[in-house]
């Protein structure tokens, strides 16, 4: 039910209101399947980060003698302590979900057309952010899985040509991670990080309300007002406390990992790079490390970052996936590259190295170039036949490759995360 009438509410709360959303807003724009709340969802995962960071900061000490015992100190000694972490675990765990889902609803609605084109960019260097937040903190508590992890994800920097090496060095301010890491990476998460995550947050909100609100299909036009209090609000504030509901309900029941205290001369197996990092990892095991390390990452993010300058025929639509035919599309992509990603892992596996079958070329063309190729051809097949079975316009097909490489992206981190043991081989889940 649409409120037409603003209730009374006290002075400083509207104050605050009001510099988050306008007095009223488009009655067409606050349907919940509009957005999902997801962009709200994110920001407050970001204000429960922020207050559960500065808590653990009491307690926490940034030294690799002290950083694991400060962090078994909080989960014995402390009340709550253990459940102010796992907060702040699960929340990192969520907030890296909830974006890519924004970024996803951002892009299947048409929403990075102009002229939110530069929010589309501030986003994705906010996800940036939020993936470096998560992966300096996952060194701080200090055990193995933490030093390992990180000691994985920076061994992927040395396959950058020519600076690879120095730039590892550079970060991790050593040959391996050490004690300096661990202060550099403490001074990261809880000062620098947060700082440029709440300047570009507010500039992305002042950039929403500059383009008049969040995209809405034409055909819905002409608006009708309503006052944003209560018609938005209790509508965000629904969705806000399911969120910190389903967060606790895990807080409660999971608790973040912690192994024994990071022993740098004994490796886990098998050694794991953080979650968000997987893909790539998994990346590496088929691919010339130049090539997944490197190449496809770097490329795929400049693509995912030129979507919206491309020249489309379309005006942005506001409608998911454009039209019928781009849902049908889009969904015969999710399942292609489901089928074909699987395909291939297994059949590199398990029957064809090119490494080892075209021993005496280089890595760099039988491990690189070759099943380079071999991918860019059965994309390029792909999308010749879908343009002509759908009669696709470029936006369409903008959008069917997208989500057939999200997909692909999708399957290799889950192949990665659960279907891989010990020496990395491929295994089921439950003989992990
Ligand atoms: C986007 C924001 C943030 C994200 C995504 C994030 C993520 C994380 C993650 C994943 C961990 C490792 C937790 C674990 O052991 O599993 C961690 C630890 C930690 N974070 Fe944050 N954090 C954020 C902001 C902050 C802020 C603003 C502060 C303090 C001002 C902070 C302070 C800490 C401290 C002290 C630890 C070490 C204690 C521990 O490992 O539990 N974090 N953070
Ligand atoms: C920390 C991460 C982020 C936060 C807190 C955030 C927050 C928000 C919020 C609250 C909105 C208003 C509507 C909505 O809820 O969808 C929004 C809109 C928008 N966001 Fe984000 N966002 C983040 C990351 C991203 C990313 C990764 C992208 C894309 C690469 C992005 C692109 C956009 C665009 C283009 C809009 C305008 C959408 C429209 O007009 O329909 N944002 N964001």
């Amino acid at each position: 039910m649409i409120n037409q009438i603003t209730e009374k509410k006290p002075k400083a709360f509207s104050n605050i209101l009001l510099h988050l959303h306008p007095a009223a807003v488009s009655e067409e724009s606050i349907s919940f399947t509009r957005t999902f709340g997801l962009g709200g969802m994110a920001a407050l995962l970001i204000v429960i980060q922020f207050i559960t960071g500065i808590l653990l900061r009491f307690y926490y000490e940034p030294f690799p003698q002290k950083a694991y015992d400060s962090i078994l100190i909080l989960h014995n000694n402390v009340l709550f302590g253990q459940l102010v972490r796992n907060i702040h675990h699960w929340s990192g765990v969520f907030l890296v979900l909830i974006v890519f889902l924004h970024l996803l609803r951002v892009f299947l609605t048409g929403a990075y057309q102009s002229p939110r084109q530069v929010n589309w960019i501030i986003g994705l260097i906010l996800f940036a952010l939020v993936i470096f937040s998560n992966f300096t903190g996952y060194l701080l508590p200090w055990d193995q899985l933490a030093y390992w992890a990180v000691t994985v994800s920076t061994s992927i920097l040395q396959y950058i040509p020519l600076v690879g090496n120095s730039l590892r060095e550079f970060v991790i301010l050593g040959t391996e991670v050490n004690a300096e890491t661990l202060i550099v990476f403490y001074t990261f998460h809880t000062a620098v990080l947060p700082i440029l995550i709440l300047l570009l947050m507010a500039y992305h909100f002042w950039r929403v309300r500059k383009s008049c609100g969040v995209i809405i299909p034409r055909s819905e036009l002409p608006k009708t007002m309503v006052p944003t209090y209560p018609n938005l609000v209790y509508k965000e504030g629904v969705v806000a406390l399911t969120l910190i509901a389903l967060i606790l309900v895990f807080a409660v029941f999971f608790n973040a990992p912690l192994l024994e205290r990071a022993n740098p001369s004994f490796s886990l197996n098998p050694t794991k790079a953080p979650w968000y990092f997987a893909g790539i990892q998994e990346l590496l095991m088929h691919f010339h490390p130049f090539f997944a390390g490197f190449l496809i990452p770097l490329t795929l993010i400049i693509l995912i970052a030129f979507i919206p300058f491309l020249k489309y025929e379309q005006s942005p639509t506001g409608i998911w996936f454009v039209s019928d035919k781009g849902k049908k599309s889009a969904k015969l992509s999710v399942v292609f590259a489901v089928a074909i990603t699987i395909f291939l892992v297994l059949l590199n596996e398990y029957l064809i190295n090119f490494e080892m079958l075209l021993s005496w070329l280089s890595p760099v063309i039988s491990n690189g170039i070759i099943p380079l190729l071999i991918v860019l051809g059965i994309i390029w097949i792909y999308s010749k036949y879908i343009t002509k079975k759908f009669k696709l316009s470029f936006s369409e097909l903008v959008q069917s490759i997208f989500v057939l490489i999200i997909t692909s992206f999708v399957v290799l981190t889950l192949i990665n995360i659960f279907f891989r043991g010990t020496n990395m081989q491929l295994t089921f889940p439950w003989n992990l």
